[in-house]
């Protein structure tokens, strides 16, 4: 009956304790690996940040920020007493941007955004700078903004603000851009544009929402990690020099400042254990894995973000639906999922789904209910198919928090700092982890689960650093401001 096969498949999402231990090991594993050499699944880029803030850092800067749900425009004044201001707008990227032939279809859009930007909250500003060039006078320095680029995608930095496009993630797929100076290709469109604005600073996402939450909440111990849990999943962190062996022993790499001993290293964890030796498979994964046009690679953000936890459900449902009573007319032969539900089509379920079934407290399930009837054209959901699909798709939710847990409990082992400060301080930013409801408990079961972690889970502080990565970036272009780094 659907009760076993449900339980069946609830089961193949199991991840147990002792999966969790032997991954963080595995994780560990790969971590000092990616430190030593290149070409692994962790990619540990230098990012060639060495400091991060204290608070009191000052001044108005612009941030771009391209990866995640949207793209956005905004400007930050920093007030330099930990708090700040935001203006921003937001626009999500049209789909054929993200699979355009040349990434100048890309990036020309990005520059138009930024002008419309600057017109709608900086216009006098904008229009006083334009009338003087068009006079011929001179510009001033101070007349041009600098601006902090986060581009959350893998990036071989090569200095503050040069790197070169790695691969795409998270269905982006433009091959023009590959091994292209993003920075270039975004300072070109906005000299085309005649833009007061020089790309300063090249950031990823995640360490922007390290520099975010070492800015706001600055204390004895800083932050060591921050996390993306959005549309997909990497973290960076603060790592001694000197065990980044790939920089420190490479005669070629960009300068960086060496007095803190320190630099951000962002992982790309989401391509952790791509040879899939201690990372679950379900025939779920395997066939999204298919599907995607990246087959192979991120496989850990496979199976943990938000691009794709509403897929991996979708096709376990479909696989009850086919072989068992799932969505079938109980009272008769009749098929209960029309033939145009968006259940039948790949990406055809958004993780949110997964959020709203397991925030449904409601006896019968009536927001399951109703969302799978209005919304996935099931003809009569009754309350036990319900029950089915969100037991199926807490599963799923339960074990991405999980392997979540993974990559946290690897970072705060590998720095030790359990051992020397009370408190080892996360910055988390992304859809899943901001809606997903019991993300944090669950990834804090697993936590405690990891050997050398136990209780000390309690002094792991995780805390939300909203749209972490616009004050980021903004603190990131401040620092190289100061340093004097040419435009790209
Ligand atoms: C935003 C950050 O708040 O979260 C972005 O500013 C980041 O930089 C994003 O990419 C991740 O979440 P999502 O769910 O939009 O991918
Ligand atoms: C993908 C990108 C990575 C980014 C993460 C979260 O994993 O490769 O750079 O940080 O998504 O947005």
């Amino acid at each position: 009956g659907l009760a076993e096969e449900v339980k069946r498949v609830v089961a193949e999402f199991d991840f147990s304790a002792e999966d969790v231990r032997k991954a963080t090991k595995e994780f560990m594993r790969e971590m000092e690996e990616g430190l030593r050499k290149d070409g692994t699944h962790l990619s540990q880029i230098p990012t060639y940040v060495t400091a991060v803030p204290n608070g009191t850092e000052k001044g108005l800067y612009m941030a771009v920020d391209l990866g995640g749900t949207n793209f956005r425009v905004c400007s930050v004044q920093l007030h330099g007493n930990t708090t700040f201001s935001l203006t921003q707008s937001k626009v999500p990227i049209p789909h054929e941007l993200m699979v355009a032939k040349t990434a100048k279809e890309l990036f020309s859009f990005l520059a138009k955004q930024i002008q419309l930007f600057l017109e709608t909250h900086h216009n006098d500003h904008y229009q006083g700078y334009k009338r003087k060039k068009q006079a011929g006078d001179n510009t001033e320095e101070e007349e041009i903004f600098d601006l902090g680029f986060t581009f959350s995608f893998p990036v071989q930095q090569i200095g503050i603000n040069r790197g070169m496009l790695i691969r795409w993630t998270k269905g982006f797929d433009i091959q023009d851009a590959v091994g292209k100076d993003v920075c270039v290709l975004l300072q070109d469109e906005l000299d085309a544009l005649h833009l007061p604005v020089r790309v300063a600073a090249l950031v990823n996402d995640t360490v922007g929402t390290l520099m975010a939450r070492s800015y706001t909440s600055p204390g004895k111990s800083t932050t060591l990690l921050g996390a993306i849990f959005g549309t997909g999943t990497n973290g960076a962190y603060v790592e001694k020099l000197p065990s980044i062996k790939k920089l420190v022993e490479d005669k070629n790499a960009g300068d960086y400042d060496e007095s803190t001993g320190e630099m951000i290293v962002n992982t790309e964890w989401g391509s952790f254990d791509n040879s899939l030796s201690v990372l679950p498979n379900t025939p779920y994964d395997a066939d999204l894995d298919k599907a995607s046009v990246n087959p192979g690679i991120q496989m850990f953000e496979k199976r943990v973000s938000g691009m794709f936890l509403g897929e991996i459900l979708r096709r376990a449902l479909i696989s009850l639906a086919h072989d068992h009573a799932l969505f079938k007319d109980e009272t008769s032969d009749a098929a209960d999922l029309a033939p145009n539900s968006p259940l039948l089509k790949t990406w055809g379920l958004d993780t949110s789904f997964l959020s709203l079934t397991e925030a449904d407290q409601t006896p019968d399930l009536n927001i399951t209910r109703q969302a799978l009837e209005n919304d996935f054209a099931v003809a009569s959901a009754s309350t036990d198919h319900a029950k089915a699909v969100r037991a199926i798709a807490g599963a799923i939710g339960r074990r991405a928090a999980r392997l979540s847990a993974v990559a946290i409990a690897a970072v705060v082992l590998a720095s030790g700092r359990l051992d020397t400060e009370d408190v080892v301080d996360v910055g988390v930013d992304g859809s899943l982890v901001e809606f997903y409801p019991g993300f944090e408990m669950y990834l804090r079961e697993a936590l405690r689960e990891v050997e050398g972690i136990g209780e000390k889970e309690e002094r792991v502080r995780i805390g939300i650093a909203k749209d972490g990565s616009g004050v980021g970036a903004a603190l990131i272009a401040l620092v190289a401001g100061r340093s004097g780094a040419e435009a790209p």
